[in-house]
């Protein structure tokens, strides 16, 4: 339990593979900080900063941002004291130069690099159904499902009473653009570059939030 706690893990998938779902879980449990470039550059758009203002256009139509705005964010968020423990990269890397520059960040120390990397497999068939499911509560962050996770009252958070929002990125077109850009940026890139590391790991994850969690529990002990 103790060296879970240490973990430095990134979890790489498709989107809507389960990613935010599971670290969020698992950051409760065991203390990890969660990170995720995804929820970073959500909540600049909600202040209206000017880099949320940029990040925005690009996340509705499904985009990707560029590497030196998230790898300046990340480079910042891993360096606050709620990290020093360890943490789960939810979302990031999603690109080659990403994953190099995660690596210069940690240094040359082998103590400091990335334990886990974390492979969520599934079909775009799933994803498709997940993310047009989706609705996240405006207030907690809690990730719910219209037909895996409803909640008891239509569009309204179980867990603290806050609206439920469908994200403009969840939607048809802009669906097609992040799963064409997974398979094509993210996905065989990053598996292979961290398969030669010897940290990947893989998951079904087209099996119930529960059976998953049991088994990143045990792998990232
Ligand atoms: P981001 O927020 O990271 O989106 P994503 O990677 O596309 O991932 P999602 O959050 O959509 O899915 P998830 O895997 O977390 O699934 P979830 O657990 O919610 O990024 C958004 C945008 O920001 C990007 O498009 C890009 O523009 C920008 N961005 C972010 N990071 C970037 C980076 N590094 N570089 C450049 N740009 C970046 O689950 C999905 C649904 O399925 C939920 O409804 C959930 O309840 C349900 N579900 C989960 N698990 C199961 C299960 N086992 N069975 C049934 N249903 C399930």
């Amino acid at each position: 339990m103790s060296d879970r706690n240490q973990a430095r893990a990134v979890f790489l998938g498709g989107p809507g593979a389960g990613k935010g779902t599971q670290a969020k879980r698992l950051s409760e449990s065991f203390v990890f900080a969660h990170i995720s470039t995804g929820d970073m550059l959500r909540s600049q758009v909600a202040k209206c900063t000017d880099l949320g203002n940029q990040a925005k256009i690009l996340m509705d139509q499904g985009k990707l941002v560029s590497d030196e705005l998230i790898v300046a964010m990340v480079k910042d968020r891993i360096a606050e004291p709620d990290a020093k423990g360890g943490w789960i990269l939810d979302g990031f890397p999603r690109t080659l130069p990403q994953a190099v520059a995660l690596d210069r960040l940690l240094g040359a120390s082998k103590s400091l690099q990335v334990t886990h990397v974390v492979y969520f497999r599934i079909a775009d068939g799933v994803l498709e159904l997940r993310l047009s499911g989706r609705r996240n509560c405006s207030k907690c962050g809690a990730i719910w499902h219209v037909a895996n996770k409803p909640t008891c009252k239509d569009g309204v958070c179980d867990l603290c009473g806050g609206v439920l929002v469908h994200r403009a990125d969840d939607r048809p077109e802009a669906i097609q653009k992040r799963l064409q850009d997974f398979h094509a940026i993210t996905a065989g890139p990053l598996h292979t570059y961290y398969k030669n590391q010897g940290v990947l790991r893989e998951v079904d994850a087209n099996r119930s939030q529960e059976v998953i969690y049991q088994e990143l529990v045990q792998l990232m002990q």
